[in-house]
């Protein structure tokens, strides 16, 4: 293993930036002191930037480097809400979990999940044509959150959201606070009646509620395994080794763990491919002209996807540069030599997409898009730990093809009818909130404008 210089940072070194915008203080870390860093303060870690050093810890070290840690609070707190799912589980659930959901989710489980995307993704671009008439500038990512929490829902669990999405929102709205509140002593405790834990234990028994319903209506009126929703899969799922299947509770678990996992990251992801279509007219240019070329007027299919390959790209390129997930954490659970240093036993270690993908030591001049980084002989040439918006690893991201899938079908079913252009004058993409993913911290105001009629002699496909 080559050896990397280790950084250390003077003690409380620009942490309070942390506390506004952890994505720029990791970032001032690289910047400043290399791709491992020693970090003291508040929070003590190594920051882990550079690609073979984050393959090790991702791929190689798995059974050394954890990334459950019960001492950790934050770690506890998430798990409070995630309790037996995949985010969340000790090892040894987690391994039979991973056997038994992991086939789910596999690239030609999904592909049957097309039809109520595309479905799900046309009645969307109704409600925008609605917007396009009137003209007023919404915030997108309001808009973003309420369609990516309806896809996933109604694709991944074939649950018409109607009335629940008010519900759904708010709860996860409560657990959302309750993960970003701050770690005070004793009142952070979870059995400490605050509040907050009141109104996070509420939504927690709203949501087991709401999805002990599906699953009983699963239950009482069974469908074919292999139907477009998660939880009759899940109900089919047998753990190959042994046979066992999955209880509701751990159904539950799992449903609470894909949205949560799922519903933000995908819309955080779709925000920031609108955001830069309206700022890149050569890239919106190229992706209107793929739409044309392979759809022509009428609707996506589903096997078309595969023929959008510069879109495709455009979404490579997207979360390289504005990945939704701002941070992977690992405890280490024995001394580990990292880079030629011994990182001792009980040592945070934090990995961060945005920071490793902005790194100009390996993505040469980063603040340029150019989704022909994507290019196969592109991708061929690089370390493939280079590019980590999913992970890697055992643990990386099951849900990978379901939001890539889910955010092409969208990205060309509403990208055939319209253009999302700025409509604020001075936008910093830079000034963000990293929550559970990364967005404007000021949200994005933007307006949607119909795209003129496709000309005839541009269409290839009817
Ligand atoms: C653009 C969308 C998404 C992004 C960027 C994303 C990113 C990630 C990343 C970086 C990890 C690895 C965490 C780690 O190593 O500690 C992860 C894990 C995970 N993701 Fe996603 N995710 C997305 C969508 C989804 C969806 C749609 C689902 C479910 C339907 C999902 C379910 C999960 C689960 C269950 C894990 C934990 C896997 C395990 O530890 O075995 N994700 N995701």
């Amino acid at each position: 293993m080559s050896a990397v210089p280790l950084g250390v940072a003077p003690r409380f070194w620009k942490q309070w930036v942390m506390g506004r915008n952890p994505v720029r203080y990791l970032d001032l870390l690289r910047d400043r002191f290399g791709d491992l860093v020693r970090a003291r303060g508040f929070f003590d870690f190594y920051l882990v930037n550079d690609p073979e050093l984050v393959g090790t810890v991702l791929v190689n070290k798995e059974r050394i480097v954890d990334r459950v840690d019960p001492r950790n609070p934050i770690y506890r707190r998430i798990a409070n809400i995630g309790r037996s799912g995949l985010a969340t589980s000790g090892p040894q659930h987690w391994r039979q979990q991973r056997r038994r959901i992991a086939p789910l989710f596999g690239a030609s489980a999904i592909r049957g999940f097309g039809a109520s995307m595309i479905a799900a993704a046309v009645e969307w671009s109704e409600r925008w044509d609605a917007r396009s008439r009137a003209g007023t500038a919404l915030d997108l990512k309001d808009e973003m959150n309420e369609l990516s929490l309806e896809v996933n829902t109604r694709c991944l669990f074939d649950a018409e959201l109607r009335d629940d999405h008010a519900r759904l929102q708010r709860w996860f709205d409560a657990m959302k606070d309750y993960l970003q509140a701050f770690p005070y002593p004793l009142v952070s405790a979870w059995w400490f009646p605050s509040p907050l834990h009141l109104r996070t234990k509420r939504a927690l028994r709203g949501f087991d509620r709401w999805a002990a319903e599906l699953i009983a209506q699963r239950r009482a009126a069974p469908r074919a395994p292999d139907a477009a929703d998660m939880i009759t899969r899940m109900l089919n799922a047998r753990d190959p080794e042994t046979g066992e299947g999955m209880s509701d509770e751990e159904i539950t678990h799992e449903m609470l763990t894909f949205l949560i996992a799922g519903f933000e990251s995908t819309s955080s992801a779709l925000l920031w491919t609108f955001y830069h279509l309206a700022t890149k007219p050569d890239v919106e240019a190229r992706v209107h002209a793929e739409l044309d070329a392979v759809l022509g007027d009428r609707p996506l299919r589903m096997e078309d996807l595969p023929r959008l390959d510069y879109t495709r790209r455009v979404l490579d390129e997207v979360m390289r540069q504005t990945p939704s997930v701002w941070f992977m954490a690992r405890t280490t659970l024995e001394d580990v030599e990292l880079g030629g240093h011994r990182i001792p036993k009980g040592s945070n270690l934090l990995l961060s997409p945005p920071t490793l993908h902005n790194n100009p030591r390996v993505w040469p001049a980063p603040e340029r898009f150019d989704p022909d980084r994507f290019l196969p002989d592109a991708v061929a040439a690089r370390h493939a730990s280079a590019y980590i918006p999913f992970g890697r690893g055992p643990h990386a991201c099951i849900g990978s093809h379901f939001s890539l899938q889910e955010m092409l079908v969208v990205t060309a079913t509403l990208g055939r009818r319209f253009r999302v252009v700025m409509a604020q004058d001075r936008f910093d993409p830079t000034d963000v909130r990293a929550g559970l993913s990364v967005y404007p911290r000021h949200g994005i105001r933007m307006r949607i404008e119909r795209r003129a009629a496709v000309p005839a002699r541009k269409r290839t496909a009817a």
